[in-house]
């Protein structure tokens, strides 16, 4: 690596890199991807040996605190959970507000900041105990304000969450009771959502994670930060693509146009069009996540006794563009959302919550690395530099000879 402080004090030069491409933002311990050998770890353990034996939950934790944790951590952290699985009824007013029919991603950004102001333990998010409690906090309670902005986008009343039920549970609870009428998840649907959203845990300096290092490092509070991360990931380009698979995918099978064809499309620019859901910046070779997630919705559905057949359209266009030289030469594979809308809709949640769904599995990796930056007693706060492209000397007129 070139030091580029030192580079910039010998020579007046600034780094130009258009997106980031090949810039280095920070040094971090979380997360180890190589990207042209699909390799993906937390914390140094391979994400395969984590999604086939772990909950979310216990991801979260060694996602953020460094290390798996011991039983007395996982049943702390659990109980922080659930004492503050409740959001503060204040808080609830806010829902009255929004419009039916509002995106929940407006709503689930909106929201995660409000909890600045509702809860008290982000102001103490100082020392390790303090700042376990407020990562408790907003992972409980950002599930609790994701299934409440669905309620709410639908028009439903809220429903509050149980005290006997496990994260994944309670939040399907939230999502799916309806007064007097108790949801009760399957064992299936609880174990694909464990996976879907550990898989989202972290995957370092992506456009949400740099985002949410950007504020933190101004020294904003855990769940500002988190808040601007929710912003980020809205997009199509990142968390959005989620959305946009199945959209594509629909817009595929209703046109009842061949999966070639829509390769062809796709590779001569025709509408603009992309294949939503492959290429990744890191990745050039396959995404370790996508190949846990198409093995995963192959057995969802099977086991659910379900047929999608979006999920064979999914495969039909991923192999013909896996054989195309256009994906070939340009080392485009399926990502992460490429298959994990198929578990979401598989599992009964609607495609606008989608995104929500990667929000909150991404929470953890955005809290440890706002933790990160807060334990890092030399940390400077981001600020790029630009080249300057406009005009330099342009004169001041009067309003009435403009
Ligand atoms: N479909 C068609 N062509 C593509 C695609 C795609 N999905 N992705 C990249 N390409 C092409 C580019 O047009 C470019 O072609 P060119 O060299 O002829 O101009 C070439 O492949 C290289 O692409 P990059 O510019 O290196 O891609 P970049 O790293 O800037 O962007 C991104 C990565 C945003 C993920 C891009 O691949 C994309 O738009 N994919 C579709 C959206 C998507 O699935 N996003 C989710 C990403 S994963 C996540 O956030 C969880």
């Amino acid at each position: 690596a070139i030091d580029i402080s030192k580079l910039r004090a010998e020579t007046g030069y600034i780094t130009l890199d258009d997106g980031y491409g090949n810039t280095g933002s920070c040094k971090s311990a979380i997360t180890y991807i190589d990207g042209d050998a699909g390799i993906l770890r937390y914390r140094g353990i391979p994400i395969e040996d984590i999604a086939g034996r772990s909950s979310f939950v216990e991801a979260a934790w060694l996602v953020i605190f460094g290390k798996l944790p011991t039983v007395q951590d996982r049943n702390r952290f659990s109980d922080l959970l659930t004492e503050n699985s409740m959001m503060n009824e204040n808080m609830r007013k806010h829902f009255d507000g929004f419009p039916t029919a509002a995106p929940p991603m407006a709503i689930l950004s909106a929201m995660i900041n409000t909890l600045s102001a509702h809860e008290p333990a982000v102001w103490s998010a100082h020392d390790d105990e303090s700042i376990e409690r407020a990562a408790a906090v907003l992972l409980s309670k950002a599930r609790t304000i994701a299934a409440a902005a669905y309620k709410s986008s639908i028009g439903e009343p809220i429903v509050y969450p149980r005290y006997d039920v496990k994260y994944v549970e309670n939040f399907l609870h939230m999502m799916f009771s309806v007064p007097y009428r108790e949801y009760k998840p399957s064992k299936t649907a609880v174990k694909a959502l464990n996976l879907f959203l550990l898989l989202h845990a972290d995957h370092e300096q992506n456009c949400s994670t740099s985002t949410v290092r950007m504020v933190a490092s101004s020294q904003a509070n855990m769940f500002a930060s988190c808040s601007a991360g929710v912003c980020a990931l809205w997009g199509p380009l990142h968390g959005g693509a989620n959305v946009a698979v199945i959209e594509m995918l629909e817009r595929i099978r209703e046109s009842g146009m061949d999966v070639k064809e829509y390769v062809r499309k796709v590779k001569n620019r025709e509408d603009g069009v992309k294949l939503m859901g492959f290429g990744h910046r890191v990745y050039r070779n396959f995404d370790p996540r996508s190949k846990i997630l198409r093995a995963a919705a192959e057995d969802l559905l099977e086991e659910m006794h379900v047929t999608d057949p979006l999920l064979d359209l999914g495969r039909e266009l991923a192999d013909a563009a896996l054989s195309d030289d256009y994906f070939i030469e340009r080392k485009l594979y399926p990502n992460v959302d490429f298959y994990s809308g198929i578990i979401l809709r598989a599992i009964g949640l609607p495609v606008d919550m989608f995104t929500v769904m990667f929000a909150i599995g991404r929470m953890p990796g955005w809290i440890a690395n706002w933790k990160e930056i807060h334990d890092d007693p030399k940390g400077r706060i981001y600020r790029p530099r630009q080249v300057y492209i406009g005009p330099t000397d342009v004169q001041w007129k009067p309003r009435s000879e403009r």
